[in-house]
């Protein structure tokens, strides 16, 4: 069912350049001499799957697979990925935690129009850092990630590290019955709650699967949340495991510890020394086993822990020099406009305004504008009884503190701001363009939780 990489490479090769604009056509003919790059055809339609036993579920896939193909690129290197729309709806790939031009960031009208059906967009930039990192559309949100349109965007650091083997796990609910047949997406009293919950849970699309691991040895786990709602409480009870990165950026590897809160878009990747061959270890989220892991005869000699990864380009804030700015995310009861005319609920915003997601002119109003080149402090304010993962596109930032909890700063694209805590976050505005900044529990950024930042 999964279509392989030759497969889509030797696509690629038979794709006509007509019909690009001029500058499309241009890439596509020459290779940068610069780097190296990677090409993919990456095709969005309608699958038949089975999340369900014995049951067929009609998911919307990327690459032929729900969650989507997992794409691959070396830190530094281009990415080219033509985005074929065989979907019955308009779409775009957004490249979450990518830092990359405002064009291909895949926010329609501001980066991009939509992608019609039957329609193709070419992505191209580079990857300038290295870790997990994920992809899906920012159209129709609700649906479209939760009808299985979230993929793995793994970009591999330029020199060997010391793991020798590694995993991508993506999980993701879905919103499927026991016949595995879609309900809704969003129901109105959730999404003004914590976001409405998807009630089959899966690893890489399947349902509490055993993984093989090879015994002895220390395996890359990279576990990315790829969900519409929910917080995973990740724990690995009776495992030996250290977080060596967060959302894309390295930190200084640490145990695990007892759980750890990975919410909506956001990734953690451990190194997991894989016990003695035939044990197997739950991966659970809170008490419920989401993956059993199994060791397996490797082969090869016992492995120690890796260093740490080398960290990322990303451009560190001047604190002392910064201009500090408040963020209120706040909870609203509000009906915009006619329901019959296209009006949507807002139940979330921030300072006092709400994103309202059918106009198409929100981005005009941007709700900060930072200068380019200057460093600037977010003071993100919780005010509700709900967590919520904030997510800013275009630009990593620094977690500085919080009053919730003891923070080792580390850069992120994503941080979750839990019930009324008021957290620190710090950048260098470096990216010029208008990014949206929102919360990543879709219910809660389709309601009113986004806004526009501009860098100019
Ligand atoms: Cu993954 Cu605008 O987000
Ligand atoms: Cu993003
Ligand atoms: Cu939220």
């Amino acid at each position: 069912m999964s279509v392989t990489r030759r497969q889509i490479l030797a696509g690629l090769a038979g794709v006509s350049v007509l019909g690009l604009g001029a500058g499309g056509a241009r890439y596509w003919l020459g290779r940068p001499e610069e780097a190296k790059t990677h090409d993919y055809e990456l095709i969005a339609a309608p699958l038949d799957v089975e999340l369900v036993p014995g049951r067929k579920t009609s998911v919307w896939a990327y690459g032929g697979q729900a969650p989507g193909l997992e794409l691959r690129a070396r830190q530094g290197d281009w990415l080219r990925v033509r985005f074929v729309n065989r979907l019955p709806e308009p779409s775009t790939i957004h490249w979450h935690g990518i830092r990359l031009p405002l064009e291909m960031d895949g926010v329609p009208y501001l980066s991009q129009l939509p992608v019609l059906p039957g329609e193709s967009f070419d992505y191209r930039f580079r990857v300038p850092d290295a870790g997990s990192f994920w992809y899906h559309p920012h159209t129709a949100s609700g649906e479209q990630l939760g009808r299985g349109l979230v993929g793995p965007l793994i970009v591999e650091e330029r020199e060997p590290t010391g793991f020798r083997h590694e995993r991508t796990l993506s999980l993701k609910s879905w919103h499927v019955d026991g016949q595995g047949v879609f309900g809704e997406f969003s129901v109105l009293r959730e999404a003004a709650r914590g976001g409405t919950p998807g009630r089959l849970s899966t690893v890489n699309g399947q349902a509490s699967p055993t993984l093989e691991l090879p015994a002895g040895q220390v395996v890359r786990l990279r576990i990315l949340n790829l969900d519409n709602t929910l917080t995973y409480r990740l724990n690995l009870p009776g495992a030996e495991a250290r977080v060596y990165a967060l959302d894309g950026n390295p930190v200084a590897p640490r145990p695990l510890g007892r759980e750890y809160l990975l919410g909506p878009g956001m990734r953690i990747e451990l190194g997991l020394r894989v016990p003695a061959l035939g044990t197997a270890l739950p991966l659970r989220n809170g008490p419920l086993r989401l993956a059993t892991l199994k060791s397996v005869d490797s082969g090869e000699a016992a492995a120690d822990w890796p260093a740490a990864l080398p960290a990322n380009p990303v451009p560190e804030p001047d604190l002392a020099a910064a201009t500090s700015l408040g963020f209120n995310f706040e909870w609203v009861g509000a009906l915009s406009g006619n329901m019959e005319q296209g009006g949507a609920f807002k139940f979330w915003q921030i300072n006092g305004q709400a994103w309202d997601i059918n106009d198409k002119r929100c981005a005009e109003r941007p709700i900060a504008t930072l200068q380019q080149g200057r460093s600037y402090i977010f003071e993100l304010r919780n005010v509700s009884q709900y967590l919520h993962p904030i997510h800013l596109h275009g630009m990593a930032f620094k977690v500085l503190d919080s009053n919730r909890r003891k923070i080792d700063p580390y850069f992120t694209d994503t941080y979750l701001l839990g019930r009324n805590e008021t957290a620190r976050i710090a950048l260098v505005a470096d990216n010029p363009g208008v990014w949206m900044f929102h919360c990543h529990v879709i219910d809660h950024m389709e309601t009113g939780l986004m806004a526009a930042i501009e860098v100019a």
